[in-house]
């Protein structure tokens, strides 16, 4: 697999990460009430279990930062997190990947500490992975010094292989669901929709002005790598117009044009249904998918469409990828049109900043003109539908 791809890969990986625990979150409750009723099954086979809790990784940060527990249906903070490397006995078994045994508690006496071990004396951890990334521990307590033997740490294995199945099953559908985008994003290249290539490129460039716009914007690195993630599937709703339009050489007739322009209801139809059939409708990281694909058509000066909105009632995303779209649209070989050169496409780009497009998004391209360029160079051209 090539260096971009790969990279783009590990993209999506850290997204279904990241939406699965938000999706752990979300769901404490119903995983807490889970953990209560093992521990009143087990309670005469293991007395001495008196919490089952799941500690939460951040990957970002490094560090657990939330608990789920049998004693709360609420999610437990653990403040600005708890990092593995303080309780190295932990860390050992994250790093094995195995349950084991932890009668030491951490050395550190942060309040971070205490709010993970609380006043339990000894644990049986197991950490958990979900699709092979790290998620978190599961932690079986006990007030008790000593409390677990080796046979008590193998049967609670066999729990914690359960309560993980049950885990990854409760989030299963945020796997799916990010299984999915990665499908409909590959099925609108498999489908001549769009190249690749432009794909790529145009995510690229929208990663590039989120970057470069991030400091005066306050956006943090979460939000650029949604854009980059989410910008390839703004036109996902094309698979839903027929071929005699999409792929026509010519130009469109007036009433080709407003089944071509319905691409942006429809791909936004397809994005709610997938959340709604998911049941990931809180998330809230799929609000910014949503504002791309429904609109990546507004202009500023509301000549835009489907609703013609004007200015900031654009969403900050979908004014980033209108302007990586439209720069890349300009430089594609279309059927029914050359591809520009590059200079010509950014005197353009320049011409319909403040008009068409954003202001700022337009000074980062032009600002970052040799990155443009060599993102242009990496991906290889082809032809392309129309723009829709
Ligand atoms: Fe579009
Ligand atoms: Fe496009």
């Amino acid at each position: 697999m090539d260096a971009p791809r790969l990279a783009a890969n590990q993209s999506w990986h850290r997204l279904a990460d990241r939406l699965a625990r938000q999706a752990g979150i979300l769901n404490a409750a119903s995983i807490s009430a889970k953990f209560r009723q093992l521990r009143q099954r087990i309670g005469r086979r293991q007395p001495a279990i008196e919490r089952i809790a799941l500690a939460l990784y951040d990957s970002r940060r490094g560090c657990l930062r939330n608990l789920v527990d049998s004693d709360h249906d609420e999610l437990q903070s653990l403040g600005s997190g708890f990092p593995l490397a303080d309780w190295p006995a932990l860390a050992a078994l994250v790093r094995s990947g195995t349950g084991g045994l932890l009668a030491q508690r951490p050395a550190a006496t942060s309040t971070n500490a205490e709010r993970l071990c609380q006043a339990f004396a000894s644990s049986v951890a197991h950490p958990i992975t979900l699709d092979g990334t790290f998620f978190g521990v599961l932690l079986f307590d006990s007030a008790t010094v000593d409390a677990f033997g080796a046979p008590d740490v193998e049967e609670i294995g066999i729990y914690a292989e359960l309560l993980s199945t049950m885990v990854a099953q409760e989030l299963s559908s945020v796997q799916m669901f990010v299984g999915g985008l990665q499908l409909a994003r590959n099925l609108a290249h498999l489908r001549d929709i769009e190249t690749g290539a432009h794909l790529d490129r145009m995510a690229h460039y929208a990663r590039l002005i989120a970057r470069e716009i991030a400091a005066a914007r306050g956006l943090d690195d979460e939000f650029v790598e949604h854009v980059f993630l989410f910008a390839p599937l703004h036109d996902i709703g094309k698979v839903g117009v027929p071929d005699c339009i999409l792929l026509k050489p010519s130009s469109l007739s007036e009433e080709e044009k407003q089944v071509m322009d319905g691409h942006v209801a429809l791909g936004l139809d397809m994005i709610d249904r997938m959340i709604a059939d998911f049941g990931l409708s809180r998330l809230p990281q799929l609000e910014l998918l949503r504002n791309i694909v429904a609109h990546h058509h507004e202009y500023l000066d509301g000549s835009g469409y489907p609703q013609g909105l004007a200015a900031d009632a654009i969403p900050l995303e979908a004014r980033i990828v209108a302007t990586a779209d439209v720069l890349d649209a300009l430089c594609c070989r279309r059927r029914y049109k050359r591809s520009w050169p590059m200079a010509e496409a950014l005197e353009e780009v320049a011409r319909m900043s403040g008009s068409k497009l954003d202001r700022e998004c337009v000074a980062a391209v032009l600002r970052c003109r040799e990155e443009v360029e060599a993102i242009h160079r990496r991906f290889d051209e082809g032809t392309a539908s129309h723009p829709g």
